[in-house]
């Protein structure tokens, strides 16, 4: 994935910084200082992973707010960078914790407009629930500026096997001459992915980090080769290293310095750390 030529910019602020390579930008900054920076709809896809203010360790007690109204507070300020950055035909895919989900749709509901509410379902090894019911899944919202966005959805390239149940090819007698029906479909809003474990070769030391399955489908559902791909939330870097290599431009912003330089290596650029 590294090319030849590395455009290489650094720009240090302080013990924060910006590196600039082939196009792609990394930043290793608070993501609505830079996000205020960037230019308005400039930006063909969003992935946001926020924080969940559950008191998940970050490394810098980045998941804990004072209340719920702080938190949720910050949210709707990130949500509205977002929303300037996004081109008038681009995506916004957004993720919290279940508890707080709910809120961040009303908001969105409000300000985007909700095409999905899609739900990342998972088996769990870890500990299990005794006295309630396990929790089992994440919830996402896919959301477009407005109703009437032209947005990307490229059906195409991310089919699924159609299950029908059946042993041989289910016909379709409305057809003339009658046809075996297609075998692939686009996939439904529940989406079942094994979260990363310690032994899977795409495991980084990260406590929250997202599969690289799922952000296959987000990225190439949802934008086309050269788009660029926005993630506020980097974390280890998934977005911005299935974004590369699936031939999209990436941002990519992480607050903890650690998992931005294992982000970096990540995305195939070692000797820039
Ligand atoms: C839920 S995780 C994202 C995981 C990511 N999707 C992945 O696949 O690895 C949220 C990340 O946001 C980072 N973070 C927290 N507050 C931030 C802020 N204000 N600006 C930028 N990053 C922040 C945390 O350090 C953490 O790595």
């Amino acid at each position: 994935m590294l090319k030849v030529n590395v455009i290489v910019t650094i720009l240090i602020v302080g013990v924060n910084f910006m590196i600039e390579l082939n196009g792609n930008e990394f930043y290793n900054k608070d993501c609505i200082e830079v996000l205020k920076s960037l230019p308005e709809k400039s930006v063909d896809l969003i992935f946001a992973d926020a924080p969940y203010n559950i008191g998940k360790d970050f490394g810098n007690n980045s998941d804990k707010w004072k209340d719920a109204k702080e938190y949720l507070n910050w949210c709707y300020t990130w949500i509205d960078e977002c929303f300037r950055v996004l081109k008038d035909n681009g995506t916004f895919y957004i993720m919290t914790s279940t508890q707080y989900m709910p809120y961040l749709d009303i908001y969105c509901s409000e300000n985007y407009f909700v095409i999905n509410r899609i739900v990342w379902t998972y088996d769990s090894s870890g500990v299990q629930a005794k006295n309630k019911f396990g929790s089992l899944y994440e919830p996402i919202l896919m959301c477009t500026k407005s109703k009437k966005s032209k947005y990307t959805f490229n059906a195409e390239d991310i089919m699924v096997e159609a299950k029908t149940g059946s042993q041989r090819k289910l016909i379709d007698y409305r057809k003339s001459p009658p046809q075996p029906y297609n075998t692939k479909k686009v996939p439904g809003n529940v989406w079942d992915f094994s979260r990363v474990r310690f032994k899977m070769k795409e495991y980084q030391n990260h406590p929250t980090q997202k599969p690289e399955a799922l952000l296959e489908r987000v990225i190439l559902a949802s934008s086309n080769k050269g788009d660029v791909v926005l993630d506020p939330f980097s974390g280890s870097f998934t977005t911005c290293k299935v974004a590369l290599d699936l031939g999209r431009k990436c941002i990519g912003i992480e607050l903890n310095s650690e998992y931005f330089e294992q982000g970096l290596k990540r995305c195939g650029y070692e000797n820039e750390v």
